[in-house]
């Protein structure tokens, strides 16, 4: 270990081993799932937390562990009274069984009066919501050009527009209370790039930018925004449903994308190589022990990133370096104080 990594390490402190001294900083994924694994269970302080996608993957497993861990968990899919029928009565019987309070409701992250319908029944519900989770994701491999805008706007739709519409939604009321977390599911490809995968590596880009720019200008709020950058861990997103993406995006190409694609040759097979990757990925419990960690964690220790595993190296140095130039240009036109969480205290 470097001195310059007993220094990063040590300064990622904090009363749960995850916090960070100066309001910015990043964290590993395992760390803060060991911490919240450690931590004991319930949680001290009820949270009242909305997550998307909860149908399956990430944002199953993240509801179950935050309400086994106490919290008010609203589980929010699309479709369930189709698709996700049986996704939402498999949840609603786990917690039957262990008595957690835990509630399946109708949301779909591309439609907007779904989103503010959702938000406003959990306000109506609970009267606040502490924990946003914006989770809800879709992938499909291709050859850039063979998208049309529209593709790419699909893309878009689901993995960037559809979390700054929950934000929109929820914001308000977080700006109310003068407090709140919203933690942000993006990638380690939101910090780098690999090809084939264009619309949602761009997506989640862009989402890294926004939310690293929600999380200053909010925080004089009050309100919080952690971004989670996991590598690859076994869920449906490649298998089922990144094949299913992939097979309609196939039988959908017009006569003009077929020929680009066709000219790109053996290239164009390689994007389906990414299908392929999610076999030997990791256990996804993790991710949901991570979050649970960031939501139990002090405000204002609350790193911006979680990274990892097997990417800190590379990303702890990269995530480093760009929040140093942010943090020096903000303190070069005197914007410091948005740097760090205001907690009123
Ligand atoms: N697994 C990984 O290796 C990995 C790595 C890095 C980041 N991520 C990110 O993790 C997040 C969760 O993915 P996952 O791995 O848990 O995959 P997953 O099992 O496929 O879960 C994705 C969830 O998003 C939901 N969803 C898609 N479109 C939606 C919409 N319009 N409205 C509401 N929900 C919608 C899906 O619901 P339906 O069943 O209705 O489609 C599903 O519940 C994604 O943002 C993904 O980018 C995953």
């Amino acid at each position: 270990m470097s001195a310059h990594d007993v220094t990063r390490r040590s300064v990622l402190g904090g009363a749960l081993g995850l916090g960070v001294a100066a309001g910015l900083g990043a964290v590993p994924i395992t760390q803060a799932a060991a911490s919240e694994r450690a931590a004991g269970r319930p949680h001290p302080d009820r949270k009242v937390v909305l997550i998307t996608g909860s149908s399956s993957g990430f944002g199953y497993l993240t509801a179950l562990t935050l309400a086994r861990a106490g919290h008010w968990v609203f589980a929010s899919m699309r479709n369930t009274r189709t698709s996700n029928a049986a996704a939402r009565r498999e949840l609603l019987t786990v917690a039957g069984k262990e008595d957690l309070d835990l509630e399946v409701i109708d949301l779909d992250v591309r439609r907007e009066q779904s989103v503010n319908q959702a938000v406003s029944r959990v306000l109506r519900r609970a009267r606040r919501i502490d924990v946003l989770y914006n989770n809800a994701g879709t992938f499909s491999p291709a050859v850039l050009e063979t998208l049309t805008i529209d593709d790419i706007k699909e893309s878009f739709e689901t993995n960037l527009f559809g979390h700054l519409r929950l934000n929109r939604a929820v914001l308000p009321a977080m700006r109310e209370q003068r407090e709140g977390l919203v933690v942000q599911m993006t990638t380690a490809l939101g910090r780098f790039v690999l090809p084939f995968m264009g619309p949602y590596v761009g997506a989640k880009w862009a989402l890294e930018a926004m939310t690293e720019s929600s999380r200053y200008e909010l925080s004089r709020f009050g309100v919080e925004f952690v971004i989670v950058e996991p590598g690859a861990y076994r869920t449906n997103f490649l298998e089922p449903n990144g094949q299913r993406y992939y097979d309609e995006y196939l039988r959908s190409l017009s006569r003009d994308n077929a020929r680009r694609r066709s000219e790109y040759g053996e290239l164009a097979e390689r994007a389906e190589a990414h299908l392929a990757l999610g076999r030997d990925s990791l256990d996804s419990h993790e991710i949901a022990d991570a979050i649970a960690s960031v939501v139990r964690a002090p405000r204002g220790e609350r790193p911006l990133r979680l990274v990892g595993p097997g990417m800190e190296p590379f990303l702890d140095e990269l995530n480093e370096l760009t929040e140093g130039v942010a943090r020096g240009a903000m303190t070069g036109r005197g914007w410091d104080d948005l740097l760090e969480l205001d907690t009123g205290s």
